[in-house]
């Protein structure tokens, strides 16, 4: 693109002032955006351009620290404008119209536009239609000069999600849609490609005849903060993080390799894995998925609340905050292979990691020992686990058996660790700031396709329905705690157990 319009509808939202600007002000830094680009606010409050500025510039002074200069700044607030549009109001597109024109012409732009759509889920319809009455959806064979960005949650279930696709298909062609999940932009997502179909070592032992099972975790310590209450009791553990950032890494760790490494190629595969999950055991979903809440709590001498207390929760809430379930991939690659995947809110640590854990050798000629300090205990043989650790540390730990020194053939599992402060002295992207690229540079590979969507909520819409059941109730767990105890035993009565890796405390863990 040699110049763009980028319009972020719901400027006045956290999402813009925590993540989109500061991702924008870094592609400017770094010389990534069009020599000629405006970046429009567009919101319901009433704002001026400066006042818009002010706003943003101590966003970027907090969450850009290290890389805010005045000089940077001032070369990238010129670019900010703010466009003063109420959607929901008959004004919309006429207001939106006036405003983008005026902007393109007083900045000689050519009518390039990128919409991020960073609103309520039930504004992003209107929005398109607001665009598409102000005359800003070019024509269909000029398609490529706009493209929409669209934030989760896309629908609450699969038919809502299909409802909102094709409304959408009204107006726009799939290949102008972007589905975001910001996860997918993390350096340490994107690896896992490269380290499966990069490397000829590991990728023939991925499949049932070597893995025992996966786990995949996404946790989180804080609580439902920042005024998200109404947000989150809508939406719960399983549509806010299950259905997106968990299905999307689990997919990424299960697909075969892609014809060639570009956008449909690795969606077609991604899709599979997705059309091919189902529930880890037959029954009801009671059997197989754990819904749970957290409750008040002293963590570290501190008192939580319940989420029941929490802000904009009303206090009969049934929703879930965490959630725990067994799956299986029916496919030739992963038949029998259980993969345990769990997310939820008020754990003991932010921790995102996939652990693979192998099978254990058909004989165990040695005796296994953990060992602290001096003292050592005989304890069970120990699998080989790959951990690919996500965030806040980021690496992979392949652990193994190896003989401890001494007069004894005594096992100790210990660790292999590839680490990326460690290997590469630069700087990680923000998952935000890779993603936006990717959206100027038409590249839409790392983000979710409306067939991979509708196969995650076809997984979904059976727990769904369940947990919408009155006689449901998710199981209390006190904050700060790994979740319900039925999630425990998910694990346990297969003999299996939740793998939680240590933080590390080399200074980029949390
Ligand atoms: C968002 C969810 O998509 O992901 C939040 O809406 C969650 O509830 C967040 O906290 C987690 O993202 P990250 O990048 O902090 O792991």
């Amino acid at each position: 693109m040699n110049d763009l319009t980028l319009m972020i509808f719901g400027a006045s939202g956290d999402l813009t002032a925590r993540k989109l600007i500061p991702a924008l002000y870094q592609l400017h830094c770094n010389g990534f955006l069009p020599q000629k680009a405006a970046i429009v606010g567009v919101a319901r409050r009433e704002k001026t351009d400066d006042s818009f500025r002010a706003e943003m510039q101590a966003a970027v002074r907090e969450f850009r620290k290290n890389d805010y200069t005045d000089e940077l700044w001032q070369a990238f607030a010129r670019r900010l404008r703010y466009a003063q549009v109420d959607i929901e109001s008959d004004s919309a597109a006429p207001a939106l119209r006036d405003r983008i024109q005026s902007i393109e012409s007083e900045e000689g732009l050519s009518g390039n536009r990128i919409v991020y759509l960073a609103t309520a889920p039930e504004l992003f319809l209107p929005s398109v239609e607001a665009l598409d009455k102000a005359g800003l959806v070019h024509p269909m064979e000029q398609a490529e000069k706009l493209r929409v960005v669209i934030e989760k949650p896309f629908g609450h279930d699969l038919e809502s999600a299909q409802q909102l696709s094709q409304s959408l298909g009204r107006i726009l062609r799939e290949k102008q849609i972007y589905r975001i999940d910001h996860y997918l932009g993390k350096e340490t997502v994107q690896n896992l490609l490269l380290f499966r179909f990069g490397n000829s070592i590991f990728e023939p032992m991925f499949n049932r005849n070597h893995v025992d099972h996966v786990q995949i975790t996404v946790a989180e310590s804080q609580g439902i903060e920042g005024g998200r209450g109404g947000y989150y009791d809508k939406s719960g553990a399983l549509r806010d993080v299950l259905q997106n950032h968990v299905l999307q890494l689990l997919s990424l760790v299960a697909m075969e390799p892609p014809a060639s490494f570009s956008g449909e190629y690795i969606r077609n595969e991604k899709l599979k894995v997705l059309q091919s999950l189902v529930p880890g055991r037959s029954g009801p979903v009671s059997g197989w998925a754990v819904a749970g809440q957290y409750a008040a709590a002293a963590i570290k001498g501190q008192r939580v609340k319940a989420y029941l207390d929490e802000d904009r929760i009303p206090t009969d809430s049934r929703r879930e905050t965490f959630v725990a379930l067994e799956a299986r991939i029916d496919n030739w690659r992963w038949a029998g292979v259980p993969f345990y995947l769990r997310t939820g809110k008020r754990l003991p640590q932010r921790v995102t990691e996939i652990a693979i854990q192998f099978k254990l050798p058909p004989l165990n000629l040695f005796s296994t020992v953990e060992c602290e300090g001096t003292m050592c205990d005989l304890v069970e043989a120990r699998p080989n686990t790959l951990v690919f650790h996500i965030q806040p540390r980021e690496s992979i730990t392949l652990s193994f058996s190896a003989k401890r020194p001494g007069m004894q053939y005594q096992v100790q599992p210990v660790d292999m660790e590839f680490d990326y402060q460690q290997s590469f002295d630069v700087a990680m992207p923000e998952a935000y700031e890779r993603l936006l690229l990717d959206v100027i540079r038409g590249d839409s590979t790392l983000f979710t396709r409306s067939d991979e969507l509708e196969a995650a909520w076809k997984f979904c819409d059976p727990i769904l329905e369940a947990w919408e059941n009155p006689d449901h109730h998710p199981e209390l767990y006190a904050g700060g705690t790994w979740g319900p105890k039925a999630a425990q035993e998910l694990l346990s009565r297969s003999g299996r157990h939740w793998y939680v890796s240590e933080p590390k405390s080399n200074g980029h863990a949390k």
